[in-house]
């Protein structure tokens, strides 16, 4: 009877795949999807049970004007005030008095881990109110911002000329035989990986451009053998070289940045365009890497909230494993889509 039932197993699972897969089919027409994944699927309840916890989060900092992710925002919808061409005389008038009130509760609180974000928006403030002429309109949040102590700088953070960006020498074939160069690496040494090294590409991932540039992930870095260990176990990507890598990146959205739903999907676009760079930046320090999807599904989402005390907010968007690649590993060749595969020029159709 026990054989029986082994040999019955995976003919029980590809039946039941055929049905799960002839019912998405069904319920694809129309408007069914709605009931689909009301009464039938719980994929998507995790998803917006943070999300909505996400805004909850985002409206009680904002209640209590202690918002740095909409003071990120709103320094950023200043400096595209101040940069654009012709400049109008007076803008931003729905919402300079909530960022001078956020600004001003951030420096009394004292407790912003990103003094970078409170130099950043003293100085947009600080040209916003120089340039703009006093008007009834901007006038409390211009007498509450100039009743608080001014910042020093070591640098100006507000709207430059071009002409004053960072000369780069990085010419076009040295950057393409850096992005040929780097591939995804699953065999490293057990060398340990300085953390001066990681730190400084960290540096260039966060110069990646970002909705708003708020910035809504961390990089939680593991470099503990008895918690690599276990974090690379959780993903599934990983079977056959989760022993490997001495350190791992999880890098995780924060859905406490954003007040409406439309915007959920830009931890995973904003942490991927940070990654790209680090990844970048690590091969130019003699480390590899390789990217680890992870999928959001409960139990994994669970052990990792679990492992890493994650907030009900938060989500894991990937993982990248960091390490000196062994010299003998093997690399994928991971032929690219050709030009012509890729790109088109005004194409409609
Ligand atoms: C979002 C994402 C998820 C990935 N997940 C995994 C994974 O779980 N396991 C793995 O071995 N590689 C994973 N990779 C690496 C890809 O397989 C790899 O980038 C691709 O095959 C191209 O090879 P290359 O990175 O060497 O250019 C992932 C890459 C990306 C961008």
């Amino acid at each position: 009877m026990k054989d029986l039932l082994r040999q019955a197993r995976p003919f029980a699972a590809t039946t039941r795949n055929r049905i799960v897969r002839a019912t998405k089919i069904v319920f694809s027409f129309w408007r069914l999807s709605h009931f689909y994944y009301f009464a039938l699927s719980r994929a998507f309840s995790g998803e917006h049970g943070r999300v909505i916890k996400g805004i909850r989060l985002f409206l009680d900092m904002d209640r209590r004007r202690q918002n740095t992710y909409s003071l990120r925002r709103n320094i950023h919808r200043l400096e595209k005030g101040l940069v654009m061409q012709p400049r109008r005389r007076l803008f931003a008038l729905d919402y300079v008095d909530e960022t001078v009130a956020n600004y001003r509760n951030l420096c009394i609180q004292g407790s912003v881990d990103d003094s970078g974000l409170l130099d950043w928006s003293h100085d947009v403030l600080a040209e916003f109110f120089r340039v703009t002429p006093a008007d009834p309109a901007t006038g409390s949040a211009r007498a509450s911002f100039e009743a608080l102590p001014a910042r020093t700088t070591k640098k100006k953070c507000a709207p430059y000329p071009r002409s004053e960006s960072p000369g780069s020498d990085i010419a076009y074939d040295q950057l393409l035989t850096l992005a040929q160069r780097r591939r995804s690496v699953r065999a490293y040494q057990k060398r340990p990986v300085p953390r001066e090294l990681l730190d400084k590409a960290i540096q260039v991932g966060a110069q990646s451009a970002s909705a708003c540039n708020r910035q809504p992930f961390e990089f939680r870095v593991f470099d503990d053998e008895a918690l690599v260990r276990p974090i690379m176990r959780i993903p599934g990507g990983t079977l056959g070289w989760e022993e490997s890598p001495p350190m791992v990146i999880v890098v995780v959205g924060h859905l406490r940045a954003f007040s409406e739903e439309r915007d959920r999907h830009l931890i995973y676009i904003d942490s991927a365009l940070a990654l790209m760079p680090l990844m970048l930046a690590l091969e130019t320090l003699g480390l590899g890497s390789c990217i680890i999807n992870f999928p959001d599904i409960a139990e994994k989402n669970a052990a990792m909230e679990k492992l890493l005390g994650l907030n009900e907010d938060e989500i894991v968007t990937m993982l990248l494993s960091v390490g000196y690649p062994d010299a003998d590993g093997l690399i994928p060749f991971s032929q690219k889509k050709s030009l012509g595969a890729l790109r088109s020029y005004n194409r409609t159709a």
